[in-house]
């Protein structure tokens, strides 16, 4: 029907199209959110602060510092005043530890680099999951084996509804590690299944 050379441009054009498509998916699946799936995500950090350490081999609870997460929805990093809570003492004229005398003395927080991040339009409460006796290694991995740490999980909503549905096989239990204060009567049950409708994530 077409000339050969016609017929030619017109593959041509549907091949460029194939492709314009192709490359906007992959653009739009892994371009929404940069971070968010981004298992294995471990910026570099202002101060070499390292969790193997304070929580694995000195044994710092994890509420220690990151004092809010049994009774708010968000997590605090914690102030540079809870470090000088030791050094002041240990490590004091530390080169590693010079941006936290200084935060303390000019009153200004580190820019810790976030790791974890859902966009805003989900909503996240760290309270009931504690309170309901789910360990933060559920979620975040053993962080007091990570010398850095590491986003371990990918965060969309499907890794949410999958635990939401069925707990069991992706909940670990509270450990002392975490320092949180758990009803026992909650631990002695089990978990109770997650909310699925839309309102509870996206108000
Ligand atoms: C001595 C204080 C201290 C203790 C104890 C501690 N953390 Fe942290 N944590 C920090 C600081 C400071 C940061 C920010 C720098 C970084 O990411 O390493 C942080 C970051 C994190 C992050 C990443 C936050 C983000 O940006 O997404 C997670 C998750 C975390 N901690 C979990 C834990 C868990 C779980 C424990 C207990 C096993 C724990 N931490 C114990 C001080 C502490
Ligand atoms: C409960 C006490 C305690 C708290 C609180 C604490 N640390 Fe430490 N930190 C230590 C001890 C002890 C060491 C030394 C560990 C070793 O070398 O064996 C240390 C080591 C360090 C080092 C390595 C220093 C060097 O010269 O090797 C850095 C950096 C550090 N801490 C950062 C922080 C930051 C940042 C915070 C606050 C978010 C913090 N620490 C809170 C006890 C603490
Ligand atoms: C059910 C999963 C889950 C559990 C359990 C959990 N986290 Fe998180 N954590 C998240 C998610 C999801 C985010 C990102 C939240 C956001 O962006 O709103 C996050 C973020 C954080 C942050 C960054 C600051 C913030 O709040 O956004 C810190 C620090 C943190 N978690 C520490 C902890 C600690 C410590 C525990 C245990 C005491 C814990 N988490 C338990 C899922 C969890
Ligand atoms: C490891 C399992 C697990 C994961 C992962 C998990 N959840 Fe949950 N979540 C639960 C359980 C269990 C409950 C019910 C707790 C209860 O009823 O006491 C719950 C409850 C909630 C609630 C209800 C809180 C309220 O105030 O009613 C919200 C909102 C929620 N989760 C959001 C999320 C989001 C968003 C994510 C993903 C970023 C997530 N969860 C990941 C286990 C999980
Ligand atoms: C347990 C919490 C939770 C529930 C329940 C939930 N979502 Fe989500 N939703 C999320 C989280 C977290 C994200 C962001 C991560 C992602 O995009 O996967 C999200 C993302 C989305 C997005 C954006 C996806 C994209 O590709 O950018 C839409 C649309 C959405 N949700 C619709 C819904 C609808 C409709 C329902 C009810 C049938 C629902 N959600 C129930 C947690 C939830």
């Amino acid at each position: 029907m077409f000339s050969a050379s016609i017929d030619k441009q017109i593959k041509r054009a549907i091949l460029a199209g194939l492709v314009t498509t192709a490359v906007a998916a992959v653009v739009f699946y892994f371009g929404r959110h940069p971070s968010l799936m981004d298992v294995g995500y471990r910026p570099q950090q202002p101060v070499p602060f390292d969790h193997a350490v304070h929580a694995g081999s000195l044994k710092i609870a994890c509420v220690y510092c990151h004092t809010s997460v049994e009774k708010s929805a968000h997590s605090t990093v914690p102030p540079t005043s809870t470090c000088m809570n030791c050094h002041s003492i240990v490590k004091r004229e530390s080169p590693k530890l010079r941006l936290v005398r200084e935060s303390v003395e000019k009153n200004i927080a580190i820019p810790w680099v976030r790791i974890h991040r859902l966009p805003d339009y989900a909503f996240f409460n760290h309270s009931r999951h504690i309170t309901a006796g789910i360990d933060c290694a559920s979620c975040h991995g053993e962080v007091e084996k990570q010398g850095v740490v590491v986003q371990k999980k990918p965060l969309t909503m499907g890794w949410c509804l999958e635990c939401h549905r069925n707990p069991e096989p992706f909940v670990i239990r509270t450990r002392a590690i975490s320092g949180v204060d758990v009803r026992p009567e909650v631990l002695a049950k089990p978990v109770p299944k997650g909310p699925e409708n839309c309102s509870t994530c996206h108000h």
